[in-house]
């Protein structure tokens, strides 16, 4: 079921895995916690994941990324523990980079340190107001054609950011409301998939948003995830290429995205799952690696 680990030191594994442009952004746990509550999943699991096991976990997640991407990384900061969910960070297209406003304060201080490093990389930085909260790539994801920005709103993001976005890439952008609390970012619950498909979790939405997904994938282009396996973060999915990555799923899932051509690899993330998040939540997708 999970990946065993791979010596990614080991010259002959290295030979084995194919060249890729996909460039993500990680941040290792050394500084991982549950230390507030600011989404249902953190409830109840205050200072209650393991940071042995988070780091063993995110090693594995780590080495399963490098085999189908470059990895870049950002150190972690004292005082912002979900740091480690990059994803957060902002979002990236063609070298610019929007920096996430975090609705929560306790969020907020993790600001600086991204902008920080996407200035060292040589990225174009441009901020998003305080007064209207954006959470980056967690709220707001590419068609995986390119030719639309899927935003969600609701618990985190508030739609009257969605312009600024729309501004800043000349890019159609489709508003979608989030209606539970257990899926407070977009991608919890909605995945683009590369084949033109999309993995997601209908209840999480209002209606008028299912219209728009359906409206822009046919019918078999959908890939409906049940509540069991949305409650384990199977929508949290990274995809490059034919290659998933995400926590563990049912086995009807992972047949049903291996029947579309799909490698499926599982990473245990339980101790991430207890701040609410996952696989996608752990890194951050960069269209090229940092100077
Ligand atoms: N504890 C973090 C929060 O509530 C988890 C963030 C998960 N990230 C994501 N992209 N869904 O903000």
């Amino acid at each position: 079921m999970s990946t065993q680990p791979i010596d990614i030191t080991n010259p002959a594994i290295l030979a084995t895995i194919p060249s890729t442009s996909a460039t993500f952004l990680m941040c290792p746990p050394r500084l991982y916690d549950v230390n507030y509550v600011i989404n249902p999943w953190m409830a109840g699991n205050v200072h209650a994941s393991s940071r042995t096991r988070a780091a063993e976990q995110w090693q594995r997640l780590y080495e399963a990324v490098s085999t189908i991407a470059d990895v870049q990384l950002v150190e972690p900061q004292p005082g912002s523990p979900d740091m480690v969910f990059t994803a957060n960070a902002g979002l990236e297209r063609n070298g610019t980079v929007a920096i996430s406003s975090f609705f929560h304060p306790e969020r907020q201080g993790e600001e600086p340190h991204f902008r920080r490093w996407f200035e060292q990389a040589g990225y174009k930085v441009m901020d998003t107001p305080r007064a209207t909260p954006f959470e980056g790539e967690g709220d707001a994801l590419f068609s995986t054609d390119g030719t639309r920005l899927f935003v969600g709103y609701g618990p985190r993001t508030v739609p009257s950011s969605h312009q600024a976005l729309r501004k800043i890439w000349g890019i159609e952008v489709t508003s979608l409301h989030l209606i539970d609390p257990r899926f407070y970012h977009l991608d919890t619950c909605f995945a683009p998939l590369e084949g033109g498909y999309v993995m997601y979790f209908p209840e999480a939405f209002d209606r008028a948003s299912l219209d728009k997904i359906e409206a822009f994938y046919p019918l078999e282009k959908r890939i409906i995830v049940a509540e069991s396996d949305a409650v384990c973060f199977a929508c949290n999915a990274i995809n490059v290429d034919r290659t998933i990555i995400l926590n563990n799923i049912s086995s009807d899932l992972r047949s049903q995205l291996e029947s579309r051509g799909f490698d499926v690899i599982e990473v245990t993330l339980t101790e991430f799952l207890k701040a609410g998040g996952a696989a996608k939540c752990l890194v951050m997708k960069l269209s090229h690696a940092a100077l």
